[in-house]
């Protein structure tokens, strides 16, 4: 896979990249996500797991590895893949992000899954936990979901904090979550420390049924931001493990598409973020190796006008998107 720039960071990446959402911890909003699992909770047999995942990312030539704080274990199964595999810092680039903390107690159901806060003590407690279990691969952190009304871009203590670890040499970015993305990044892009610009890429929603942030994308790629997409097949309402008959026009739509293309409706979801030219690089979230080898054909899929006509066919409002988003179950 290709080595590219994630926008002016200094920072690189490849085309595909792999999210460890569904790769730390028992209980994940995507669809199929205990089955993917096999039930199977056990810690050792997670982090093989996940091991396994990675090493098919890593055989594919995938070199950007995407972590939070909140995703369980998957910082520690991160670092310890990276360490057993004798990978140098400079072979790959690790993102993680801090600001929701992880309360589920390795159960799948719970009252509550994560806890968001975005105060300058979380930020401080999170960057220690993250640096110890990815040093010295981590080189980019962001705040998790950010929002308008979260009020961190306005937080002076935890910008100034954050400047702080853009001196010590790491990129500083965001991630967005909600229908007001594009407001937030349009926010975003206008905060400097020091006269500099404080955030040098976005980790965003885009995909064939969430596609509104297109215009603010791409004029930030243009101001030299990295653009990371999450969330490609919209937690897997975009692959054939939808069942919900309101969707079964559209996806048969997409069926048919991936049929004439001899692909598969994952593969053909990725690829239309792939065609995006602001796109930096798009996160698999792959839960298993075949998940991911699926997706890894998106890589060679032809992007034509036909197959750019499906944005139109098959996008929801963001109202619509993100209420249906909000609306999945933990599993
Ligand atoms: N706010 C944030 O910062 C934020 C939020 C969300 C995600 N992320 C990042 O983005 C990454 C990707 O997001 P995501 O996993 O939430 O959503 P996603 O990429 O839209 O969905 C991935 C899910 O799609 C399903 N899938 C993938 N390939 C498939 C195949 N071939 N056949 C059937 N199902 C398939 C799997 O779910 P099932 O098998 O369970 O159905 C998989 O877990 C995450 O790992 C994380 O790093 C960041």
């Amino acid at each position: 896979m290709e080595k590219r720039p994630l926008g002016k960071t200094g920072l690189f990446v490849t085309p595909l990249g792999l999210g460890l959402a569904a790769l730390g911890r028992p209980g994940y909003i995507n669809l199929g996500h205990a089955e993917d699992l096999g039930a199977n909770y056990d810690v050792e047999y997670m982090q093989r797991h996940a091991h396994e995942v990675l090493d098919a990312a890593w055989e594919a030539g995938i070199r950007y590895f995407d972590a939070a704080r909140s995703y369980g274990r998957a910082e520690a199964f991160l670092g310890s893949w990276l360490t057993s595999r004798n990978i140098a810092p400079e072979e790959v680039t690790i993102g993680s992000k801090w600001g929701y903390t992880y309360t589920a107690g390795w159960q799948v159901k719970a009252e509550k899954h994560e806890v968001k806060d975005h105060s300058l003590s979380v930020l401080q407690r999170q960057y220690q936990e993250s640096q110890e279990l990815l040093k010295p691969y981590l080189s980019l952190y962001q705040i998790h979901s950010a929002t308008l009304d979260s009020g961190v871009l306005e937080n002076r203590e935890v910008l100034e904090e954050l400047a702080r670890y853009r001196e010590q040499g790491l990129v500083i970015g965001l991630s967005l979550s909600g229908p007001a993305q594009g407001q937030t990044l349009e926010k975003a892009m206008e905060v400097r420390m020091d006269g500099v610009p404080l955030f040098g890429c976005v980790q965003v929603t885009w995909n064939l049924l969430e596609p509104s942030t297109g215009p603010v994308l791409e004029q930030a790629s243009r101001e030299g931001w990295g653009i990371i997409v999450k969330e490609a097949l919209a937690n897997g309402r975009l692959t054939e493990k939808n069942t919900d008959p309101e969707f079964a026009p559209r996806l048969a739509v997409l069926k048919n598409t991936a049929s004439e293309l001899n692909t598969t409706v994952d593969a053909l979801a990725l690829a239309a973020v792939l065609a995006q030219p602001w796109a930096s690089v798009v996160l698999s979230g792959a839960a298993t190796r075949e998940q991911l080898l699926s997706n890894c054909q998106a890589l060679r899929i032809p992007w034509s006008a036909e197959t750019a006509s499906l944005i139109d066919a098959l996008a929801e409002t963001p109202q619509e998107y993100w209420s249906k988003r909000s609306a999945l179950e933990w599993n």
